[in-house]
């Protein structure tokens, strides 16, 4: 995982809780690179949910609501650090549509050493988007927060449904987007 995704998530925790619960979790989650982290490095995923778990036992709040809102903080913060990806599109189905083939393609540019997703678009009309993510990190309630996000940025107005595809390791997750 890059580097920017732990520099973002512990700085959000310090503006929303405190420094010293960023001091915290990071003692509890005993983590291989002690939270030295630079945005341009790449670090096990596993200490991001070491992190989240470890501030969920901390502030009583589940572990799914934690990566919901730090997926809505995390797209906040690309539209502020990638504001060329923003360029032309004016609406949020376009955008999440392009994730696979044009957001994430130049962030592999950029990074060649990321760890992406795949998300395939299975339908895609005006009414309904629908997307399937397919990661062996797993990070679907991550994936939603930022879908949460991308809907906020361009007006609202859309729902998320969410489904499980397969099972064990290799499960997917559909999520059908409908206009309200
Ligand atoms: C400007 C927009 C975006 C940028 C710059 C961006 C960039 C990134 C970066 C740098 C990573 C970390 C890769 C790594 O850790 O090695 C990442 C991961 C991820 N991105 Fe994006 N992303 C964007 C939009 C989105 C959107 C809208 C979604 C949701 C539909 C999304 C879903 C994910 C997920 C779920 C991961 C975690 C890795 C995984 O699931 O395997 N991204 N993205």
């Amino acid at each position: 995982m890059k580097g920017v995704v732990f520099t973002e998530f512990l700085e959000m925790i310090e503006s929303r809780f405190s420094a010293d619960m960023v001091d915290d979790i990071i003692d509890d989650a005993k983590l291989p690179s002690g939270g030295v982290y630079t945005a341009v490095g790449t670090y096990p995923h596993e200490e991001i949910v070491a992190l989240v778990v470890a501030l969920s036992q901390r502030s009583g709040t589940a572990v799914r609501d934690l990566l919901l809102a730090f997926g809505e903080h995390l797209f906040g913060r690309f539209v502020v650090g990638y504001p060329t990806f923003f360029g032309s599109t004016s609406d949020a189905f376009t955008f999440l549509a392009g994730i696979e083939d044009i957001i994430h393609r130049e962030v592999h540019k950029l990074y060649p050493d990321a760890e992406l997703p795949r998300f395939d678009v299975e339908q895609h009309d005006d009414r309904q988007l629908t997307l399937l993510y397919d990661s062996r990190r797993h990070f679907e309630d991550l994936a939603e927060g930022l879908m949460r996000g991308c809907i906020a940025y361009f007006g609202g107005g859309i729902a998320i449904a969410r489904s499980v595809v397969g099972d064990g390791e290799s499960r997917k997750e559909r999520f059908v987007l409908t206009r309200t």
